[in-house]
């Protein structure tokens, strides 16, 4: 038996951790980041536990920063309750430099909880060593050799939305990629000059996480088979 005084310390300890977790998991509704507010899915980076993708507000850098894919991009501002206007550096850097890189750095992230788009886009198709076959489904096309891809894409900016599919057709070694599309200027020139490092990037909740979230109170979370759960209890302060 230990001695009272120590039992005493012990219960003292496990209330402070108890009462640690229980601060923890206090989120608040919105953050404050420069002149606009943060709210799920994104959160301030030092409350990273309360949103899905965390902005870096008051870093020592021009921009927040926010970090949707590999590498953080400038954070411009808040367009509107589900848009921001977003700066990709590096992206910025690829098309300045002609880099093959500008079309395998694109992608959004993929959630179960909220879809992501940026319009406009321009969508190209890049293919691996193409047969003869895709060539000639690609036909009318216009092409670029980079690297060890053929990118086939149209100038024209499309008014209907083109069907999002992953691979072309199965065994094509083609995906699809849409680009954020420079807008107020004619097509001409340089491919590089198509595309815009800067974008309008909408965002929307997917129904079920939205409930989750605003009537529940909950946590939009997946289970082990990648499908939408929502964990109760109160996540917002
Ligand atoms: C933001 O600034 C506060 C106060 O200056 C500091 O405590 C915090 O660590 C900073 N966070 C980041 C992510 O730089
Ligand atoms: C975007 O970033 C690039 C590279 O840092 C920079 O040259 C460009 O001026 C930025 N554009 C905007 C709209 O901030
Ligand atoms: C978001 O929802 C609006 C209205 O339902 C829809 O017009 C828009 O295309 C959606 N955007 C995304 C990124 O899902
Ligand atoms: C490209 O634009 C189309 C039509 O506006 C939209 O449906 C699609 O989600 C956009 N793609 C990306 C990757 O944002
Ligand atoms: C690229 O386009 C040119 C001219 O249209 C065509 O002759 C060539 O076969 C195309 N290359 C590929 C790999 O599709
Ligand atoms: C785009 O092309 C049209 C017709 O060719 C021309 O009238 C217009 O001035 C051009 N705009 C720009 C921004 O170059
Ligand atoms: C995940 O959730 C789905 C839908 O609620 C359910 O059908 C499935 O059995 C769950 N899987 C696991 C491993 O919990």
């Amino acid at each position: 038996m230990a001695p009272p005084i120590i039992n005493h310390f012990i219960t003292f300890l496990l209330h402070l951790l108890l009462f640690l977790i229980k601060a923890d998991s206090k989120c608040q509704k919105s953050y404050p980041c420069r002149d606009f507010h943060l709210e799920f899915p994104f959160t301030d980076i030092d409350h990273s536990k309360c949103g899905l993708f965390p902005v870096n507000c008051n870093s020592s850098h021009e921009n927040p920063l926010i970090y949707l894919r590999e590498f953080p991009m400038d954070l411009l501002g808040k367009v509107s309750d589900n848009k921001f206007q977003i700066n990709d550096s590096v992206l910025a850097n690829y098309f300045n430099g002609g880099s093959c890189n500008s079309f395998a750095n694109v992608a959004l992230p993929k959630s179960p909880f909220v879809s992501f788009s940026y319009s406009p886009n321009l969508t190209t198709f890049n293919c691996f060593n193409p047969s003869e076959n895709v060539r000639d489904y690609f036909s009318r096309y216009e092409n670029l050799s980079c690297d060890i891809l053929e990118i086939y894409y149209k100038r024209e900016a499309t008014e209907e939305a083109p069907v999002v599919i992953d691979d072309v057709f199965p065994g094509s070694g083609c995906v699809m990629n849409q680009m954020p599309l420079r807008t107020g200027q004619n097509f001409s020139g340089e491919v590089f000059d198509l595309f815009s490092s800067s974008f309008t990037l909408e965002w929307n909740l997917s129904e079920d996480c939205h409930e989750c979230y605003y009537d529940r109170g909950g946590q939009c979370l997946t289970n082990d088979s990648n499908q939408f759960y929502c964990k109760r209890g109160n996540v917002l302060a």
